[in-house]
């Protein structure tokens, strides 16, 4: 028996003004979108700000359903916009918002971190993930990997 170890690295920024123009602008639309979320029943409302290679800016926030898991995440819901509005771009980064008493960065759920992985192994090049908000500290991760370790991927249907 050996133990094993896995190690997640990620950059964390105490503020906005810490980040690169780009990247504050991208997290400021992730904050912007959360007027338009569809969450009556949690009242968590998540908004998601993806940039694509292109330039172009894709918006995304929570969607909830009376039958609550027919809801979906905003990560997934700019995600699944890109995939179809936009098949051949590639996604340079995604800036996820979210509501938190103490402003800390609220990290995205399970099933998020298995799509975004999908989308990476799709156009074969990682895609960084903001975390924060326009208040407080943010963090920042430079693909999937970091997020989901010992993930469930395309090779293993092979
Ligand atoms: N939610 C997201 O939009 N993204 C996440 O990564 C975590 C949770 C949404 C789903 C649901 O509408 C609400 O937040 C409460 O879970």
């Amino acid at each position: 028996m050996k133990d094993e170890r896995i190690e997640i690295n990620y950059k964390s920024y105490d503020s906005l003004a810490e980040l690169s123009d780009a990247d504050a602008e991208l997290l400021k639309k992730s904050e912007e979108a959360r007027l338009n979320a569809y969450a009556p029943y949690s009242k968590f409302h998540v908004g998601a700000a993806i940039r694509l290679e292109n330039g172009e800016i894709i918006l995304g926030t929570n969607q909830e359903n009376a039958a609550y898991p027919s809801g979906m995440c905003a990560e997934r819901v700019a995600l699944y916009y890109a995939g179809s509005q936009f098949p051949n771009s590639v996604i340079e980064s995604i800036a996820v918002s979210a509501p938190s008493a103490n402003a800390l960065p609220v990290p995205p759920c399970g099933a998020c971190r298995q799509v975004l992985l999908e989308n990476e192994q799709r156009q074969i090049k990682k895609i960084r993930v903001l975390i924060g908000q326009t208040k407080g500290k943010i963090i920042e991760f430079d693909g999937s990997e970091s997020l989901l370790p010992l993930a469930f991927k395309e090779s293993f249907l092979r």
